[in-house]
């Protein structure tokens, strides 16, 4: 035993030395991954051709050149690779990139992914990626391309993900994707296409997952539709949709999640999603919905997730969501913020939300009757609340989570006595000041005595019931006039200075809320994000269209109490 470490321990030595002195060039840094692999990493920017590789360790096998924002690097790429018969990623952004040279990537076959987004590329040529014949992914966000060659990607056979975002591509003509029969993540957002030619898609038979987002589409010509039977993903948020009709999406069987969100759809047709049962995900937000029909959403059995915030639902009548509510039977998250709501009906809401914001909306009342039996988490902050109940106080202090910042809290005696009662006993108040009345505003709940209460106040009502009330104050005004006819004018000049204080105080409102909105719209964040993929792909088939989805691995396991949904 002692004899074979002898001689075991020279050649350790040797191969921690040999290790140890690896190359690497000075402006980098060189590591193993947390997988074990052997990497580059060059970002501190500033740097001229040619890349360092006489420097570089032949088995590097991950190479990451970037830069920061303001230090981006100047480099060209040319064919530099061939010795480098482990490379498996290569990354090089940020290095101002005009064009890919002839046959860069040759005698390279081991690279499994290409990122060359953030460079100034304008066109893609099939020649630039011979010899990737293992290539899975490729990245070319965030460059210039205005044009691909026919076949550009001819010789990926085997790319699975393939991102083109924010370039400057105008049209796809048909056969540009040939060759991609594997490919199953296509992402296309932010170009500018005005129409898209379905012909384009019969070369990706397998496609899952298509972003399209912010390209200025107006409509899609459903035979794309026809040609992706395997989609699971559709992204077609921030577009200019006017119009879906009836049977839009009746192709696309299999899809999990539909963005549709920042378009300027004014109603969703009956039955519009009849096909769509595996769906789970549905984004309508920002949208001018004013009319939500009946059937809308018949057959979402599947949905667990909905939001149509900012929208124009102010009228309930129109607002259908309770005659659908028996079609979503698995929906715990709904979000409704931002739609102008007025009033919500008693058992509105399906009784399996489990997670509702109402923010943002024009709420005066919130009864206990209108809280979901399973909900957990309610915002219900920025609303026109005033004061609630006993009964929906103590229903409150059982969820796991309430916002009800942003209301007019009115501390008087008909709207506070039973918050008042319990403002020492929970947090769901803490630091909540008083809206009105006038004297007690800007006093923080918390600090409030029962003998500082108002009684109800009527200044506080005729405020906001000045509209109905006005014909009378005319009258009442009138008659005043006639009685009083002796000291008009004194009376003329108090009413005027009322009335110029009455001004200020509707414009002081108008301010505030012009900055609440403003507010809420810079800060919102809408819809999900993107749909991000683990690199390695695990690609059985399987794997590949549900797990590596992380969107989707979060909806099975958050949504489904029962796990019954698993069968995807
Ligand atoms: C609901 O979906 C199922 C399964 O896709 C389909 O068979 C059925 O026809 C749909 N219902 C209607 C009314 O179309
Ligand atoms: C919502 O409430 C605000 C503030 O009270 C009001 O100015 C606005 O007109 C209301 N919107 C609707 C649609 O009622
Ligand atoms: C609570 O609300 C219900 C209806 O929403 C109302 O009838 C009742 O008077 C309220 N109770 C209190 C204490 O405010
Ligand atoms: C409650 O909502 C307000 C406004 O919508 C927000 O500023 C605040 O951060 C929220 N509070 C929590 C605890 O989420
Ligand atoms: C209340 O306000 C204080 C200071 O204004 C802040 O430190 C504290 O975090 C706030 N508490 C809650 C629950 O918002
Ligand atoms: C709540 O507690 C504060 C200080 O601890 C006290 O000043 C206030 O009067 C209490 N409020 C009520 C309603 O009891
Ligand atoms: C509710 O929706 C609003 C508007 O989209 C958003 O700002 C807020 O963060 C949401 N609340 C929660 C708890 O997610």
């Amino acid at each position: 035993m002692l004899l074979s470490w002898h001689l075991l321990s020279p050649s350790l030595i040797l191969l921690w030395l040999s290790s140890s002195n690896a190359l690497c060039p000075t402006s980098c840094n060189c590591k193993q991954t947390d997988k074990g692999l052997r990497k580059v990493s060059c970002t501190r920017g500033g740097m001229r051709d040619p890349i360092p590789t006489s420097e570089m360790d032949i088995d590097t096998e991950v190479l990451e050149i970037s830069a920061p924002v303001d230090n981006h690097n100047t480099l060209s790429m040319t064919s530099i690779f061939q010795q480098f018969k482990h490379l498996q990623e290569v990354s090089i952004r940020r290095s101002n990139i005009h064009q890919i040279a002839m046959h860069a990537f040759w005698g390279v076959p081991s690279i499994k992914m290409l990122d060359l987004s953030f460079n100034s590329i304008s066109a893609v040529f099939d020649h630039n990626f011979r010899g990737l014949v293992n290539l899975l992914e490729l990245n070319l966000d965030d460059n210039r391309i205005l044009k691909l060659q026919i076949g550009a990607f001819k010789h990926l056979t085997e790319l699975r993900i393939l991102s083109l975002r924010r370039n400057l591509l105008e049209e796809l003509v048909p056969r540009i994707f040939s060759k991609l029969a594997k490919l199953h993540v296509l992402k296309l957002s932010e170009n500018k296409f005005e129409e898209i030619d379905p012909e384009v898609f019969k070369d990706l038979p397998d496609l899952h997952v298509l972003e399209l987002r912010g390209c200025g589409l107006k409509r899609i010509n459903t035979q794309l539709y026809h040609l992706l039977p395997y989609l699971s993903h559709l992204d077609l948020g921030n577009n200019q949709f006017q119009f879906l009709a009836e049977d839009e999406f009746q192709d696309l069987h299999r899809l999990h999640s539909l963005k549709l969100d920042g378009n300027l759809l004014p109603v969703i047709l009956e039955k519009t999603f009849v096909n769509q049962q595996q769906l789970r995900y549905l984004c309508l937000a920002r949208n001018r919905l004013a009319k939500i029909t009946d059937t809308a959403f018949f057959n979402l059995t599947n949905l667990v997730e909905m939001d149509i915030s900012f929208n124009k639902l102010s009228k309930l009548e129109s607002f259908a969501l309770r005659h659908v509510a028996d079609t979503l039977q698995r929906v715990w998250h709904l979000e409704v913020a931002h739609v102008k709501l007025k009033y919500i009906p008693d058992r509105f809401f399906p009784d399996r939300i489990k997670k509702l914001n109402v923010s943002f909306n024009n709420l005066t009342s919130f009864s206990v009757q209108t809280i979901p039996r399973q909900l957990q988490e309610l915002d219900i902050s920025n609303n026109q609340l005033q004061g609630l109940n006993d009964s929906v106080i103590i229903k409150l202090e059982t969820l796991k989570f309430v916002n009800l910042s942003g209301n007019p809290w009115s501390c008087s005696l008909c709207h506070i006595t039973s918050i008042l009662f319990r403002v020492n006993k929970t947090d769901l108040f803490k630091n909540f000041t008083c809206a009105s009345p006038k004297n007690l505003q800007g006093k923080q709940l918390t600090s409030l005595r029962l003998e500082d209460v108002t009684t109800c106040n009527s200044k506080h009502k005729e405020d906001d019931s000045s509209f109905s009330n006005n014909k009378l104050g005319l009258i009442i005004g009138l008659v005043c006039i006639v009685i009083f006819g002796i000291c008009s004018i004194v009376f003329v000049v108090c009413s005027c200075v009322r009335r110029h204080s009455r001004n200020l105080e509707r414009q002081r409102k108008r301010v505030a809320e012009n900055a609440g909105n403003s507010l809420g719209t810079a800060t919102a964040i809408f819809c999900k994000e993107e749909i991000s993929f683990k690199f390695p792909l695990d690609l059985t088939e399987r794997k590949m269209s549900v797990s590596t989805i992380d969107e989707i691995k979060r909806d099975s396991q958050q949504s489904l109490p029962n796990g019954t949904g698993a069968g995807i």
